[in-house]
């Protein structure tokens, strides 16, 4: 059995990611969970589409039935489930029997804070199911006009105002629903064009949940004049629009390049997005922007040229319409002393590396980071590096350039690389593995054993190498921080 506290999604999916002990990638706004083990093989999927809405999607055939024993936050947020290919079962600790939820069939589950719902998913069958993950607080703080929208549509459908027990909403089978969280489950994209993809997917299929919980009705199957191979060319717009960003691109240009009728192409991305071309084209660029303020030091005027605006007054006008917030205080908003910034990374050492070069590596580390407010933690194991580092964003970049171009270790593969709001170290300090493949890593004063031998026991050098291990490792490490 899963016990899964409700956390932030991400955090939740690190807890399926350690329980299965699979492989987690992570990418700006979306991460993905593989499993391909002795428990089963699949993946779950999530995408933040704006802070405090989130689509996690199961596509995963387990070979025992998962039981998750989960405890609601303060958060109260509300899930809208659909299973596209199989069956889920549910229960409130008061009572006995499970209820089973149908293939097709619409849910919401909204918990009580501190109060606890079981969940059942069947093993021996692939089983698709997107659930839309709604948090109101961070909905709330959020000024964007489909975000507002969205807030008021849950008002006025659910009123939860004097409530005692968890909510449960068992819908009608809903075919239009499923032909949107089809289209979600079956995208296994996490970059940016994939993102899009689901954002679109998901604010349809949103919208035809509530309208089904609020009249009960069902509507009738919905599809435009477009072949699937069509559709499925429409997919790669992103792509194009991507390699061409800096450009300026029309909608002669996008249809012709995927040999489609700009009508087609129109009533395509109308059913996909929700989007016209135009309004597509602008989000590709305004996303492309977010993930570069996130993840360079680039200026606002740098990354307004680079992805193809002129104007560095409209482009902030666009942002702003588009996130509820102007370009240069969303940048502030995770650049501000609240907010740092982590590398993580694994490298393998070169040829030449001796112990007192590692000890004079961590020598420098230990006396030059603190004076730069960097905590984190390095490993050094048979020859390979794996290191986090947290911090300032401008010092982490401005160190990580100096480690990249150390030739005391080539090979660096990034982990992960993003803002966050807590450290998971409170000083710099270095872990070491023994032998019995225990992982003591110092943490808020103490050395945490965390047992990693299953993973490290009885492996060569190439699966020590290999990147999914260290974002293992890397995730038992952030799950300990919180214990
Ligand atoms: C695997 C590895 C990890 C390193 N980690 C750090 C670190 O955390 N902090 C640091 O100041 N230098 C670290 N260094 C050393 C830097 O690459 C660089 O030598 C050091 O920052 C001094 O840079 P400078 O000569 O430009 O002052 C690391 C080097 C390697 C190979």
């Amino acid at each position: 059995m899963l016990g899964l506290k409700e956390d932030s999604p991400l955090e939740m999916l690190r807890q399926f990611a350690v329980y299965f002990d699979a492989d987690l990638t992570e990418n700006f706004g979306a991460a993905q969970l593989f499993l391909d083990n002795k428990e089963g093989k699949g993946s779950i999927s999530l995408y933040e589409i704006f802070p405090g809405l989130t689509a996690w999607i199961y596509d995963i055939n387990l070979n025992s039935e998962l039981v998750i024993d989960m405890t609601f936050s303060e958060d109260k947020p509300y899930y809208f489930g659909y299973n596209v290919n199989g069956y889920q079962l549910q229960k409130f600790p008061n009572e006995d029997q499970y209820q089973k939820i149908q293939q097709g069939q619409n849910f919401v589950i909204i918990g009580k804070p501190g109060n606890k719902a079981e969940f059942i998913v069947p093993s021996n069958i692939n089983y698709e199911c997107c659930y839309l993950i709604i948090n109101p607080i961070l909905l709330q703080n959020s000024l964007a006009g489909s975000k507002r929208r969205l807030q008021q549509d849950l008002k006025e459908t659910f009123d939860l105002s004097d409530r005692e027990n968890p909510y449960r909403y068992f819908g009608n089978i809903d075919t239009r629903t499923g032909t949107y969280a089809k289209i979600v489950v079956r995208n296994k994209r996490t970059d940016l064009v994939g993102r899009l993809l689901t954002e679109g997917a998901v604010m349809n299929l949103l919208g035809t949940q509530i309208e089904a919980h609020d009249y009960d009705i069902n509507t009738e199957n919905f599809q435009p004049n477009l072949s699937k191979k069509e559709l499925s060319r429409i997919t790669n717009l992103g792509d194009y629009i991507l390699k061409n960003i800096g450009e300026k691109i029309t909608i002669g240009k996008m249809s012709n390049h995927l040999s489609l009728s700009p009508k087609k192409l129109q009533m395509g991305l109308r059913f996909l997005y929700g989007t016209s071309a135009n309004e597509y084209l602008t989000k590709c660029r305004l996303e492309f922007a977010k993930e570069m303020m996130h993840t360079t030091d680039k200026n606002i005027s740098e990354i307004c040229y680079s992805v193809g605006y002129q104007n560095r007054s409209y482009f902030s006008k666009v942002f702003e319409e588009r996130y509820g917030i102007l370009p240069s205080s969303y940048r502030q908003s995770f650049s501000g002393n609240n907010f740092l910034f982590e590398i993580s990374y694994r490298s393998l050492a070169a040829e030449n590396v001796s112990g007192n070069e590692v000890d004079s590596i961590i020598k420098t580390a230990r006396n030059m980071n603190p004076l730069h407010n960097i905590t984190g933690s390095i490993i050094y194991h048979r020859k390979i590096f794996f290191q986090m580092i947290e911090g300032p964003k401008k010092e982490i970049i401005t160190l990580f350039k100096n480690i990249e171009k150390d030739s005391r270790h080539s090979d660096i593969q990034v982990m992960w690389k993003g803002s966050k709001l807590k450290r998971d170290f409170s000083d710099w300090s270095m872990a070491t593995i023994s032998d019995e493949g225990i992982l003591k890593v110092p943490q808020q004063g103490e050395t945490k054993e965390l047992a990693i031998n299953n993973l490290l026991g009885k492996l060569d050098y190439r699966a020590l190498a290999s990147e999914n291990l260290w974002r293992k490792v890397r995730n038992i490490i952030k799950i300990s921080s919180k214990n």
